[in-house]
C-alpha cells in the first residue's frame, strides 16, 4: 500500500486529474468533501488531503510515502525528500513585485520592506545580492502589503499577473519558475521501490500527455473565480 499527500486547494483537480489519467481509478475521493483520508483498496493507494506547506512535511517523516506540491514550497522549506519528477502544471514564478511609479530602488530608504509567505526564499534572494530587507511574514493576500503602506515590495507568486494588475502593482523582478513536483520519501524509494518506480513511470506518461499541458483549462477558471472573490475583498 502506498499513502500519497495530496495538495489541497487549487492543485487538487488537475492532480486528481492526472491521477485519472495515468490509469488510477480512486473511486471515493472527491474534492468537495470533508474527509482528509481516502482509502482506495482496488489501487493499492491511501489518499491524504493535506495543506500544500504541510506535504514535504508528511512526506519528510514517512507519514506519506510520496506527495504532491509546489515547487515554491520546496524551496522555501529544504525538505530532505527526493524529488524525481516536474509535473508540468501549475506553472507560475515567484516574483519581487511593486506598486507602480515605484519599482525603482532609489525611491525606497535604504533597508527595503518585503511582505511575503516565503521568507526564506526572499531572505536568501536579496542577501545574494546584497541588498538590505525587513521581512514581513504574512500569509495570505500579499498584494495588500504595498497598498497600505505595510510593504515597499512583495514576493509572490504570480500566474497570469492579473492580481498584480488588479492592484496596480508591476512585476520587479522573477525570482524562479514553479511547477507542482512529485516528492518520495527517501526510505520508501529503497523499501516500495517497484510501486514507487511504477508510479513515477504512470505519472510521466500522463503528464507528458496534451491534457496535462501547463495551459489546462480548469485550473485558469478556478483561480479566475478566486480572483473576483479577492478583488471584492480589497
Ligand atoms: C496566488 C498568489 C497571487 C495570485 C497570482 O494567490 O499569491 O495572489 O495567486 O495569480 P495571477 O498572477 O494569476 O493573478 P492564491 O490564490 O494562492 O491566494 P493567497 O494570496 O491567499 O495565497
Amino acid at each position: 500500500m502506498l499513502t500519497i499527500a495530496l495538495s489541497k486547494g487549487k492543485m487538487l483537480d488537475l492532480t486528481l486529474d492526472l491521477f485519472r489519467r495515468a490509469g488510477y481509478a480512486m473511486g471515493s475521493l472527491s474534492t468537495e468533501s470533508r474527509r482528509l483520508v481516502f482509502p482506495c483498496s482496488e489501487i493499492g493507494m491511501t489518499f491524504l488531503i493535506v495543506r500544500p506547506t504541510d506535504v514535504p512535511t508528511y512526506v519528510e517523516y514517512g507519514a506519506a510515502d510520496v506527495g504532491i506540491v509546489g515547487k515554491d514550497v520546496l524551496m522555501e522549506q529544504d525538505s530532505d525528500v527526493y524529488e524525481p519528477l516536474d509535473l508540468g502544471f501549475g506553472a507560475c514564478r515567484i516574483a519581487v513585485a511593486a506598486l507602480k511609479g515605484q519599482a525603482s530602488r532609489d525611491r525606497l530608504s535604504s533597508k527595503i520592506r518585503v511582505a511575503t509567505k516565503y521568507p526564506k526564499i526572499t531572505e536568501r534572494y536579496f542577501n545574494q545580492r546584497g541588498v538590505p530587507v525587513e521581512i514581513i511574514k504574512l500569509y495570505g493576500s500579499i498584494e495588500l502589503a504595498p497598498l497600505v503602506g505595510l510593504a515597499d515590495r512583495i514576493v509572490d507568486l504570480v500566474e497570469t499577473g492579473n492580481t498584480l494588475k488588479a492592484h496596480d502593482l508591476v512585476e520587479v523582478e522573477c525570482i524562479a519558475q514553479s511547477t507542482a513536483r512529485l516528492v518520495v520519501n527517501r526510505a520508501s524509494l529503497k523499501l516500495k521501490h517497484a510501486v514507487v518506480t511504477e508510479l513515477i513511470k504512470k505519472l510521466k506518461a500522463a503528464s507528458s500527455s496534451p491534457a496535462g499541458s501547463r495551459s489546462a483549462t480548469p485550473r485558469k477558471s478556478l483561480r479566475g473565480a478566486r480572483r473576483m472573490v479577492k478583488r471584492t475583498r480589497t
